[in-house]
């Protein structure tokens, strides 16, 4: 492993559904810790993506009346829409379905084939379709006389079919040695000792391709088989990187340093890819991690439960950072936790209004009053600024070490110990009391130096966990710029700008009001409700209208446009805000198309227009015209278009 470089990777999520807050913190746990290597000077690779092939997809699109591809093309937009707003900061983001990759993962499957590790049979057995799992009788387990799967515990199905195998069974002694001599391959220990177990029990070939099904990457050998959804998927992390197509790149990232995987996926990380990268001779990854579930109060997050929690309310209802923060400092990586609404708010009213925001407010506030904002440089000094000075060393370090285990709780818990202390250093020292008396001037600029000093390398070491909160302190602070441009050894004691102006801002986080919360919550499902009645009431087609004379109808002016821009109306899930282009002029419009079209997909559209509509406003948004689309009983809609290119602008009549 060079080391240089840091190579971290999240699973590749499936878009069968929108993605929920475990994905979150997942994604947020990794987008950390490359933040935090990248502040450290590691060349660092962050890969994230989308997992687009097999059966599960196939279904969820044919249930959708959709073609597999334009299904996951409309979810794979809101993973990334989803990233966006958490600032999710990845290098790359690979999906199955682009055309490098399946050649990659083609050339994959013909060399282990050419080479004797693939071979052809016939499978028996049963298959876990949401898991894309297959599994030996012996390995299920039984719920009310059904057989179901041991990872999801839904019902698996009996498969036989022809099917290519990969020689797994071959690796399993140097796989089982490489566990043994490498103790943080598999993190964390309990889940090493599970995957140990599992090898020692056996290791049976793998069956490898699928013919009951057609959305996946063809075998290369043989084109009645796609090839297991697995294979392609794990393939993933060196096919993003370069493997086969830019041997530069993959050389310099490869092998990976991390792998970021939750429990219930760990054994494909830790028993398929190892051996698929031994059959290729490539080397492993240094370590796969393992970590907890975030489940939901009444347990697994589901659809058919109701229970699932979109990140997406959450971040519109409380900001980003207050949601990396949470799920970053609530639950230990790698034991299971329990999202709840009532932790996440007293988080946000206890760690980071009161402890930071107060600390932050009161010291800037205090700049303002004693030296008329301009920053002091240090006077003199007591025995208490030591301590001070000390822990901040000390929290550094502390974080170096709970990072290089992935302790992103306890890496915060150092830090807000480092916040508590300098809040108790103001009780100490009084600047209040120092400000009555001219002969403790000095004194009073050492205080607030302290001060400022301690928040500024606070804002540095949030970095890798905050994207919003170092940069607000950063301009509270007057050190924008250098905060900006920090790497993790601008945390060190002493780098704070003097003499400059101190910016008193608004609060970085306000406190919420949990029963108001909650209030505001039960509302907004009355009417997600009543809004949801309406609707079916529409569903009926509606009758012809009455007649109209040829004059009356050209009174309409009915216009192409191209749609130039388009994002979601906040607090509507009906709505987009267009910005379209009528030939004349842009004009903005609202349309009630955000059910069945996300913003990325209707950009570059050209699409029909009433033009000379009254404008109304809509949802505090001005709307300067009508878009034509048709929609039908049951809820389906298409975009009105034109059947080939014309300029934008031209009348339809
Ligand atoms: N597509 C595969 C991964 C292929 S990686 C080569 C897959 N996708 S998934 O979308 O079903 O899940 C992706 C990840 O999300 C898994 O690591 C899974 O553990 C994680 N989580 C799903 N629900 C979760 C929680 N409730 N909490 C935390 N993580 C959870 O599996």
């Amino acid at each position: 492993m060079s080391k240089d470089t840091y190579y971290v990777t999240t699973p590749i999520y499936y878009p069968s559904d929108k993605l929920h807050i475990g994905h979150a913190y997942t994604t947020v746990a990794a987008d950390t810790i490359a933040r935090y290597k990248k502040m450290q000077g590691f060349d660092t690779m962050f890969l994230t993506g989308s997992d687009e092939h097999g059966q599960k997809i196939e279904r969820k699109a044919q249930e959708a009346g959709k073609e597999p591809r334009e299904y996951v093309d409309q979810i794979v937009a809101t993973f990334k829409e989803l990233w966006e707003k958490l600032d999710i900061d990845y290098d790359y983001f690979i999906r199955t379905t682009e055309e490098r990759h399946e050649k990659v993962v083609q050339k994959i499957f013909k060399k282990l084939y050419d080479q004797g590790d693939i071979y052809k049979g016939d499978y028996a057995g049963w298959y876990c379709t949401p898991c894309e799992s297959f599994w030996a009788e012996r390995q299920l387990d039984e719920e009310n006389g059904e057989k179901v799967c041991p990872d999801c515990h839904r019902p698996v199905e009996w498969v036989e079919e022809e099917s290519y195998f990969f020689k797994m069974g071959k690796y399993a002694d140097r796989l089982l040695e490489h566990i043994k001599t490498h103790p943080e391959f598999i993190e964390p220990e309990s889940r090493r000792n599970e995957m140990i177990n599992f090898i020692e029990n056996g290791l049976d070939d793998l069956s490898v391709s699928r013919t009951t099904f057609d959305w996946g990457v063809p075998v290369p050998v043989d084109e009645d088989h796609v090839i297991y959804v697995w294979i392609d998927a794990l393939s993933n992390y060196i096919t993003a990187i370069g493997y086969q197509t830019d041997q530069e790149k993959f050389e310099r990232y490869w092998p990976a340093d991390l792998h970021l995987v939750g429990k219930d996926i760990l054994r494909f990380h830790t028993v398929i890819w190892p051996t698929i990268l031994m059959a290729l001779d490539l080397e492993l990854p240094a370590q796969i991690f393992g970590h907890g579930w975030l489940l939901s109060e009444t347990g697994k997050m589901s659809k058919s439960k109701g229970n699932v929690v979109d990140p997406v309310v959450l971040i519109n209802d409380f900001g980003k950072d207050a949601i990396r923060y949470y799920l970053l400092r609530e639950v230990a990586f790698g034991t299971d936790g329990k999202y709840s609404t009532e932790a996440l708010i007293q988080r946000i009213n206890s760690d980071l209004a009161n402890d930071l925001g107060n600390l932050l407010n009161r010291t800037v506030s205090m700049v303002e009053q004693y030296f008329d904002s301009e920053i002091p440089e240090p006077g003199e000094k007591e025995a208490v600024d030591k301590e001070l000075i000390d822990l901040a060393a000390e929290t550094k370090k502390d974080i170096e070490a709970e990072m290089e285990e992935l302790k992103y709780t306890t890496a915060l818990e150092k830090i807000w110990n480092f916040v508590r202390r300098t809040n108790k250093y103001i009780d100490q020292t009084t600047p209040w009391i120092l400000a009555r008396e001219d002969k403790k001037r000095e004194r009073l600029k050492t205080v607030l130096y302290n001060l400022l000093e301690s928040l500024r390398i606070t804002a540095v070491m949030l970095k890798p966990f905050l994207t919003e909160a170092p940069y607000k302190m950063g301009e509270q602070l007057g050190q924008l710029e250098a905060i900006k441009k920090a790497d993790w050894e601008d945390s060190n004691w002493g780098a704070l700008k003097t003499g400059v102006k101190v910016n008193n801002g608004d609060p970085m986080f306000p406190r919420i009001d949990l029963e108001e919360y909650f209030e505001k919550i039960e509302a907004r499902k009355d009417k997600a409700e009543t809004e949801r009645q309406e609707e079916e009431n529409e569903l009926d087609l509606v009758d012809i209208k009455d007649r109209i004379t040829f004059e009356e109808f050209m009174d309409a002016d009915i216009r192409v446009a191209e749609i130039l821009e388009a994002e979601k109306i906040e607090g509507s899930n009906k709505l987009l805000k267009l910005k379209v282009d009528i030939g004349l002029e842009e004009r903005q419009l609202v349309a009630g198309i955000a059910k069945n079209f996300s913003a990325e997909e209707v950009v570059g559209r050209k699409i029909l227009i009433v033009a000379n509509l009254e404008p109304a406003t809509i949802f505090g948004v001005k709307s300067e015209g009508m878009i034509l689309a048709a929609s039908d009983p049951e809820g389906n809609m298409v975009l009105s278009t034109v059947s080939s290119d014309i300029a934008n602008g031209s009348q339809v009549k």
